[in-house]
């Protein structure tokens, strides 16, 4: 019987509970991508919160890499000083830290004023395309997530999640409706997720066996010719031989509502919509599967952890709404999260937060 107060091995790294905080983007680095004091501060309240670990906002790996300014940027050696005071903030409270590394592909908007990038030419909206990326630029990408990798080793942060998730570059690549390649990068699944293998075995290099490589990706892109579950777990496999130790399940490319990943929830949804697909891929692979979106109480994160071989669960809204829940359920109070999904958290401009239990 798994319970979310144990300590548990999850992903080669040891945490004191089950529950992990989410990536959550939170547009608080400076203009430039440098590492604010301010985003220091959310990370020192999710830690004295009580999560057993935190999961970085993407961080993005190149110049045409993030979605804007305000997203921290890893291609840059002054990124190893700002992370090393996260993570020694973090440490303190016994909370482990994961760096999420992410190229937004065809959602980004590159600081060198170029066009987005992505797998095939693509029409985001009326004044947003981008152009299929040559192979040059596809091994570039790749050295780019290795060196970002090492920064965050070298600031002493407890491992390194690939975003393979969302609709961002890799989840484009892994995607049939956003990779029409005819090359050996597109085509079948073995093609579509040789870039998600090669970025892996990059950063296996310079990071060296010991150091924990975490991905997240999705189970279901939740769109026609999207991503199946039969291709994720093909692909969650090959990724396990390989030597991955985490792997978190997401969905949705967020092309339309119904492929969001942070979906509002309405009262007869019910908790941990992507768990199924979770139990599925934990079921076949020897790494820790985490399962991500719409947990919201913690009798429904003991229920799934027991159902299957899900190792510990991830909360991202959750927490930006009350940092301390952690805490208040560890503390016995087993209530309902405060947070009603409604997605105002997304509204950056007006500060970092949630935007209704202030
Ligand atoms: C404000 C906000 C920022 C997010 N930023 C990221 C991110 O940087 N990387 C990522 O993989 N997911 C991101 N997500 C998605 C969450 O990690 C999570 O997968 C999703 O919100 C579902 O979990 P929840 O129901 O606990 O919120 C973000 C979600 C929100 C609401």
């Amino acid at each position: 019987m798994k319970t979310i107060f144990e300590k548990a091995n999850v992903g080669a790294i040891t945490l004191k509970n089950r529950i992990i905080r989410s990536a959550t983007q939170e547009g608080a680095a400076e203009q430039d991508g440098h590492i604010t004091e301010k985003l220091i501060s959310i990370y020192e309240k999710v830690a004295a919160g009580g999560a057993g670990a935190a999961i970085t906002g993407m961080v993005g790996v190149d110049e045409n890499s993030r979605v804007f300014p305000h997203m921290v940027k890893a291609y840059d050696d002054d990124f190893v000083s700002g992370l090393s005071k996260i993570v020694n903030k973090v440490h303190t409270q016994d909370c482990k830290i994961i760096v999420q590394l992410a190229h937004c592909g065809a959602k980004a908007n590159p600081d060198n004023g170029n066009k987005p990038l992505a797998p095939s030419d693509f029409v985001l909206s009326e004044d947003k395309s981008a152009q299929s990326m040559t192979k040059e630029e596809i091994q570039s990408v790749i050295h780019s997530f290795a060196l970002a990798a090492e920064r965050c080793k070298e600031a002493g942060a407890d491992g390194v999640q690939i975003h393979g998730a969302h609709g961002y570059l890799l989840s484009q690549f892994l995607s049939p409706f956003f990779n029409k390649r005819n090359d050996e990068y597109g085509g079948d699944i073995s093609n579509r997720a040789k870039i998600v293998f090669e970025v892996y075995a990059a950063i296996r290099e310079k990071v060296g066996n010991d150091y924990p490589i975490w991905i997240k990706i999705n189970g279901e892109d939740y769109v026609s010719e999207g991503l199946s579950l039969e291709e994720c777990l093909w692909v969650c496999c090959e990724l396990d031989k390989l030597g991955i130790n985490g792997i978190e399940i997401s969905g949705g490319i967020g092309i339309s509502p119904e492929s969001a990943a942070t979906r509002k929830m309405s009262s007869s949804d019910k908790e941990g919509v992507f768990a199924q697909n979770a139990m599925q891929v934990a079921e076949k692979v020897n790494a820790s599967v985490i399962s991500v979106g719409w947990y919201r109480t913690p009798d429904m994160i003991e229920e799934w952890l027991n159902k299957g071989k899900i190792q510990a669960i991830s909360l991202c809204r959750p927490l930006i709404c009350e940092p301390e829940l952690p805490n208040i359920w560890g503390s016995g109070n087993r209530r309902k999260s405060k947070c009603i999904s409604c997605n105002k958290c997304y509204d950056f401009k007006s500060g970092f937060g949630c935007k209704v239990f202030k």
